[in-house]
């Protein structure tokens, strides 16, 4: 996907031109993937824009440095701050965002407690993550998921993603939209970039944090809208075979939104169509974003800046 430029990017506290932006090939992170980073979207409103969760986005963020032992000299109030402030002034929206912290440049070697943090913050315009309007035709990758106590799937950062990287590039050259992980078990985990869930018999599951899954802020909402409808939620281990048997699957993230799954593995999921529960939770959850219905669960900051597109539920 190409990517569309702004204006200014946020660095360090202040706001610089998009193009002076850079940093030195001899970065800490350029080697060794030393970076935590957020994705965050900022939706278009009846009346302006908002963005999404932005203060759990933030504080997911300074979580991956803590686990890192990455000190961030900004705190979780000064991070949503500065996010608006940028957006606000790039006067994008709907847009996505793009806080990332990383070991920057001074120091070589694996060792990264003395080289210093750099603190950025970009945002720019970006659709429809997951190919395919009705709905993805996924594959269960080859490739496993993180294993525990490797590399902690709790934390969002740049290392990780070469784990996605292998899942989404197989998928793709395979003439799927996207690849699901198996954790080092074999149990369901999540795609290279959002996570899944599944319907059987009116029963919403999803997989637990400890089968090597982000801890997903739209998996959270997800299941926030699905308690206050009265679906029944479960939240444990599932076998792969879970997925061919199922009535409905979709996939939260982010970058994806809530995406339906066609089929898995050239297995339709259901008749294939978007079914009932995922249609409910579907609707509700851009009834919310796009400011259609109240934001009852705190969800939205909102931005003063115009909005390029008409809202649509
Ligand atoms: C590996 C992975 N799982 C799940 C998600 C979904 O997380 P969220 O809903 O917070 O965007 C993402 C996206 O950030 C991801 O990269």
């Amino acid at each position: 996907m190409a990517l569309e430029t702004t204006k200014n990017i946020w660095h360090n506290g202040k706001l610089i031109a998009w193009e002076k932006a850079q940093i030195h090939v001899m970065s800490h992170v350029v080697h060794y993937g030393s970076s935590v980073f957020e994705g965050l979207r900022c939706y278009a409103q009846p009346s302006g824009a908002a963005i999404f969760r932005l203060q759990d986005h933030m504080r997911r963020m300074l979580d991956s440095a803590k686990i890192y032992r990455m000190p961030v000299r900004y705190t979780l109030d000064e991070l949503c701050a500065a996010a608006v402030e940028l957006v606000e002034s790039n006067g994008v929206a709907p847009c996505y965002i793009r806080p990332i912290a990383f070991r920057g440049y001074g120091e070589i070697g694996v060792n990264p407690l003395r080289a210093p943090v750099d603190v950025y913050i970009a945002n720019f315009p970006w659709g429809k993550y997951v190919p395919g309007n009705d709905g993805a035709d996924v594959c269960i990758s080859s490739w496993n998921r993180l294993a525990p106590n490797t590399m902690p799937s709790m934390a969002k950062v740049g290392a990780n993603y070469m784990n996605s990287q292998l899942i989404r590039m197989e998928a793709e050259i395979n003439g799927y939209s996207e690849g699901i992980a198996l954790d080092v078990n074999g149990y369901l985990s999540e795609g290279s970039g959002e996570n899944i869930f599944l319907v059987r018999d009116g029963v919403l599951y999803t997989t637990p944090l400890a089968n090597s899954v982000l801890s997903g802020i739209t998996r959270a909402s997800v299941l926030t809208i699905a308690k206050a409808m009265g679906i029944p939620v479960v939240e444990q281990a599932l076998p792969r075979e879970m997925v061919y048997i199922c009535d409905e699957a979709f996939f939260s993230g982010t970058a994806a939104e809530v995406t339906h799954l066609r089929s898995v593995d050239k297995i339709l999921v259901g008749d294939g169509s978007m079914g009932p529960v995922t249609t409910a939770i579907h609707k509700e959850f851009f009834a919310i974003v796009n400011g259609i219905k109240p934001d009852i669960y705190d969800w939205l900051t909102p931005v003063r800046v115009p909005v390029a597109e008409p809202v649509g539920a």
